[in-house]
């Protein structure tokens, strides 16, 4: 049988951070109020012309070096993100060109904070099919630059990054169960009022930004969250003891704390890098993933569970043996 396994990891965060105590000057909040309600204390912000492609190609960078391949053995390039450079052409194509990657299969899906998790399951099923030999797969986000910085609801919550992983084919598991759900009934309670097809003209202008419903989308997030890690591993037939890692996104440390209470697992098994990222949307994942590996937590051989959940609502799990 072939799996997808992961070759190697990297992340890139932008170099200014903004603490809860820079908000503090910003809106009306505090540093206290921020980290018992979210977790958060600092999130990374994007300089004004730094792009999402730009932190795709610096995480990318780590990722090769890390697996030890070449530019020109990477035949797939997959990112997940809502914040792409341009609408088109499609981000991934951006990002081959500037990496010198040959010619290959490259797009990008949107699925809110779920798109790396749509993103590696999707190469998942390339990898299986035949034909991929070597993916990039991408989660990233310039998501400060869709917030309202006057509005305080939302402004604390977000920050920028991108994290990537090489994924290859093996004998040896690997990714071992994947599941995607989708439903837009939610879309009211968190979502970006315009779009490419949608007043695009209003884009940038007072009125138009992150729209978000915190209390709703908390007990949403919480339920499915659940569930879909407990869809992973009964799909897997492995019981949720066995579990060495939950690698959960990074919305609140409140949410990550009632997931890994559903799971039965302790803290010191759920990497959590909420405080120092805030909510990166489709980068949180992965780049919490590389946190992980990077200090030594996370071992080869290592049950690990990632689960994502996003506007949409999306959601995702990944299960795997890394
Ligand atoms: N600083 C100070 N006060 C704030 C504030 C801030 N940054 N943001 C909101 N408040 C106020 C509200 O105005 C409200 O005041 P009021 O009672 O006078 O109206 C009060 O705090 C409580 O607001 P509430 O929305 O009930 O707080 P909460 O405990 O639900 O926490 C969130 C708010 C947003 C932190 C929380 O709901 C949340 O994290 N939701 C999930 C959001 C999320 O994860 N989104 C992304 C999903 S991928």
């Amino acid at each position: 049988m072939t799996y997808s396994k992961i070759a190697g990891t990297g992340r890139y965060l932008p170099e200014r951070v903004l603490t809860n105590f820079d908000l503090e000057k910003i809106v009306e909040t505090s540093d206290e109020w921020i980290r018992t309600r979210t977790g958060v204390e600092r999130r990374h912000v994007c300089a004004d012309d730094e792009t999402t492609s730009d932190m795709c190609v610096e995480a990318a960078k780590v990722a090769i070096e890390d697996a030890g391949i070449d530019v020109s053995d990477i035949d797939f390039v997959i990112v997940g993100t809502t914040t792409p450079d341009l609408i088109f052409p499609n981000i991934a194509t951006l990002i081959q060109h500037r990496l010198g990657i040959p010619a290959c299969t490259a797009f990008s899906l949107e699925a809110a904070c779920t798109g790396f998790i749509y993103a590696l399951t999707t190469t998942d099923k390339f990898i299986k099919a035949g034909g991929t030999k070597c993916a990039l797969v991408i989660g990233a986000e310039c998501i400060t630059k869709l917030v309202d910085w006057k509005d305080r609801n939302t402004c604390v919550l977000f920050g920028d990054g991108a994290g990537a992983v090489i994924v290859k084919p093996s004998d040896e598991a690997g990714i071992i169960s994947c599941h995607l759900g989708a439903d837009g009934q939610y879309k009211e309670l968190l979502y970006y009022p315009v779009g490419a097809s949608k007043d695009l003209h209003k884009a940038g202008t007072d009125d138009v930004a992150i729209t978000m419903k915190g209390n709703e989308v908390f007990k949403v997030a919480v339920k499915t969250l659940g569930n879909v890690a407990k869809a992973a591993l009964d799909a897997a037939g492995i019981d949720k003891s066995e579990l060495d890692w939950l690698i959960p996104h990074q919305a609140n440390m409140r949410i990550i704390q009632a997931t890994a209470k559903r799971l039965g697992l302790p803290l010191d098994k759920v990497i959590v890098t909420v405080q120092d990222h805030g909510n990166t949307s489709a980068a949180s994942v992965p780049m919490a993933f590389d946190v992980g590996i990077r200090d030594g937590r996370i071992q080869r051989g290592q049950l690990v569970l990632m689960e994502a959940f996003g506007g949409g609502f999306t959601w995702g799990s990944v299960l795997m043996r890394y």
